[in-house]
């Protein structure tokens, strides 16, 4: 297997002559000497490597090096006298690999994260953006073991898609360059890229029990905030035989499973965020971890806002769909802890909300946290037929055209329930970072997919 500089800090084999791979973070020479750090990616940590004038390319290559060079080093590992490194290597041989410029435009000082932006081929080999990368890779691995220690059936649903879940219509239109008019569609039916794969989750949760999607999500909505992404990471579970009380109990379990197996596994890059971009970040998200999620009905929440005496740019009044403003008012000013907010009015929610018995609210449940607001948005699901094809047609939706929906209610129907969470919106909570931006490889947003 290939030798990473992280295996290499987590327990050193000193004495032992190693080659890394690797790129060049800085160059700084004395008398005969170069200092190399090295970084290869595998941890936020780069590798000291000391070369001398004795390497036949020293005065040929080694001097002349430029930040960002790609390098194979072989050397001897020995205990660095150097404060705040245990190791470092001594060099018997440097290959250049593949040379940088001085133009790199990475040099070593700090930049805006909007500069960043606009470089996102070379913004991973930034100490910030590569612990993201590091974070969102653990974060995705321990969503999978979540749900598979609970036996959990990992399911794809469909990128391309001819239901609207929300029934928002933010869908992106998926076309060939030759359709013309409605007879010529590719599917024979109009088609979008999916603004969730939720109703394909119920169709899977109601043959295998407890189901769950990870997959790209799409919305046309626009959404030019620090909270909105064109494209993002939905995490769908689905389960039947579960209402809304079991469904809070698995999204407030799987946060918190979530936010302690970073806090355990990406420990460096935690640190690095707690010091540089959330002073008080690992405090915040040790508390989550250990406190009970405070639930609020939604009608006792707007009566807390309009109590206030805030004056909101948005204006409150029950019926509202709370915005960004409200919610963080709430879990950051009232709770100061993550809330989860229940019993939405039916008109603002989507159809497939299951009625309360009040007939105007639905069991619909929103997770908010400090510092971002909605996170998980999920529900119970309306199981019965005639209450279901009541409020599509109050929506206008085509009772034919969900035809398959609705067979999931005539053919063995159970309560069932499911939630959706942002993954950005989870990175972003667990990094600290202001803007979601940050949080995805490439981001997608109006006006913006440079690559
Ligand atoms: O509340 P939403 O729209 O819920 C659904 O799509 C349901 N069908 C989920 C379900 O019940 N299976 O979205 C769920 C979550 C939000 O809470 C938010 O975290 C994230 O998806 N989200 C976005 N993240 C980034 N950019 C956007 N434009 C987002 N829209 C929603």
């Amino acid at each position: 297997m290939k030798l990473r500089i992280k295996n290499i800090l987590n327990k050193p084999p000193l004495g032992e002559t190693l080659t890394l791979c690797g790129w060049l973070r800085t160059r700084r020479d004395t008398g005969g000497f170069s200092f190399l750090e090295l970084n290869d990616g595998s941890c936020l940590s780069g590798l000291q490597v000391i070369a001398d004038a004795s390497l036949a390319n020293y005065d040929s290559d080694i001097k002349t090096l430029n930040t960002g060079a790609s390098l194979q080093i072989t050397g001897e590992l020995k205990e660095s006298p150097a404060q705040g490194q245990v190791v470092e290597m001594h060099a018997t041989s440097v290959e250049v690999v593949g040379v940088s410029c001085p133009d790199y435009p990475l040099q070593k000082k700090r930049h805006s994260f909007e500069f960043l932006r606009e470089m996102s081929h070379l913004r991973p080999r930034t100490n910030a953006l590569g612990a993201v990368g590091r974070v969102r890779s653990r974060l995705g691995y321990a969503v999978h073991n979540f749900f598979q220690e609970r036996d959990f059936i990992f399911l794809h649903t469909p990128i391309i898609t001819t239901s609207d879940c929300e029934g928002a219509g933010e869908m992106f239109q998926v076309r060939t360059g030759h359709e013309h008019g409605s007879e010529s569609h590719f599917f024979g039916h109009p088609a979008g890229l999916t603004v969730s794969g939720q109703l394909q989750a119920e169709v899977y949760a109601m043959a295998l029990g407890d189901v769950y999607t990870f997959g790209p999500t799409f919305r046309a909505e626009n959404s030019n905030t620090s909270r909105h992404l064109a494209e993002f990471w939905m995490i769908e579970p689905e389960m039947a035989f579960c209402d809304l009380q079991c469904n809070m109990e698995v999204a407030g379990d799987m946060l918190k499973y979530l936010i302690a197996d970073v806090l355990e596994h990406c420990v460096e890059d935690m640190q690095l965020f707690n010091n540089f971009i959330e002073k008080g970040l690992l405090e915040k998200l040790k508390s989550v971890v250990e406190k009970d999620f405070v639930h609020l009905p939604y009608t006792e929440a707007i009566e807390l806002l309009e109590k206030s005496g805030r004056s909101f740019d948005y204006p409150v009044k029950w019926g509202i769909d709370m915005q960004s403003e409200h919610e963080r008012y709430l879990c950051e000013e009232v709770f100061s802890c993550p809330l989860i907010v229940t019993d939405y009015p039916a008109a603002i929610k989507p159809f497939y909300m299951r009625m309360n018995d009040d007939g105007r609210t639905v069991a619909a449940m929103d997770i908010l946290v400090p510092g971002i607001g909605e996170i998980v948005g999920g529900s119970q699901r309306e199981e019965r037929l005639k209450v279901l094809e009541a409020r599509m047609k109050e929506a206008g939706l085509s009772l034919e055209e969900y035809d398959w929906y609705l067979d999931l209610r005539r053919y063995g129907s159970a309560p069932h329930s499911g939630f959706g969470l942002g993954f950005e919106r989870l990175v972003q909570f667990v990094t600290g970072m202001s803007n979601i931006r940050e949080t995805i490889p490439f981001p997608r947003t109006p006006g913006f997919a440079p690559c």
